[in-house]
């Protein structure tokens, strides 16, 4: 099995201001120091922060997030941000198909496809989310939605760097986590479908999220499945952002 390096990323959502933002970076930074961290830490602050949180984190190894991108290169399209503007700002990776833009703004398998090929067209690295929900779980559909949200969303990838992140769509932001066993194995199911589809799909990480926080951390990093953590509320405070990068 291949070596992956855990990875604690941060969603900060429509949350943190530009001085909030500058604010927790110096913050981490100031806690940070002199520490040996054994996880990679990526944050995904809004666009409007990106570039002043790429000055601010540059040689300390946190890498940045774009929380979702056009899917088309540039052109006519008001209001949306290309994949080359955000590696411009400094964003090295990008999420795509989180659960709230599947389900507020609609978006779907095929146009979260044509984002993850521009992401990859464009240099940078897709976080693909994906997860099921509560009604799917209960009717014993849940693997079924992954893979096939799997299936619909990387049909075209080419080698590349990819991360995916399992998140339960009944875990996000409502204090029920899936139990380690849960993630555990979802996430074999997820590798398994990796591995059969990309010669790469072993260096894979794959992530959990939904309600990660520092109490529930260690328990799920401690399954070898489990490559890292996406949190959302818990990620926009610095301490506790930090109890789980080093749970
Ligand atoms: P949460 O959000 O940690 O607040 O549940 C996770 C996410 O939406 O990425």
């Amino acid at each position: 099995m291949a070596v992956i390096e855990q990875i604690i990323a941060g969603n900060w959502k429509m949350n943190l201001t530009l001085t909030q933002g500058q604010g927790f970076i110096d913050t981490l930074l100031t806690r940070l120091k002199g520490k040996e961290l054994s996880r990679k830490l990526l944050l995904a602050p809004n666009f409007t922060l990106l570039s002043a949180l790429a000055q601010r984190c540059a040689g300390s190894g946190i890498g940045l997030v774009a929380q979702n991108c056009a899917f088309q290169a540039a052109g006519a399209f008001t209001g949306e941000t290309s994949v080359a503007m955000l590696k411009d700002v400094g964003a090295e990776y990008v999420l795509v198909g989180h659960s709230e833009r599947r389900q507020i703004f609609g978006e779907r398998d095929d146009l979260l496809r044509q984002k993850v090929n521009a992401v990859v067209s464009g240099g940078l690295i897709p976080i693909f989310c994906v997860g099921e929900s509560l009604d799917q779980r209960q009717g014993g559909e849940a693997f079924d939605v992954v893979i096939s949200q799997l299936r619909c969303g990387l049909a075209e990838l080419p080698d590349s760097q990819l991360i995916v992140a399992y998140e339960p769509v009944w875990a996000i932001g409502t204090g029920r986590t899936a139990t380690p066993e849960d993630a555990r194995s979802m996430h074999l199911h997820i590798r398994e479908f990796l591995v059969s589809q990309f010669s790469w799909g072993e260096r894979v990480p794959i992530l959990y999220g939904g309600s990660a926080k520092p109490e529930n951390a260690a328990e799920l990093l401690a399954q070898p499945e489990v490559n890292g953590l996406l949190v959302g509320g818990a990620s926009l405070n610095p301490e506790s952002f930090l109890q789980i990068a080093m749970a």
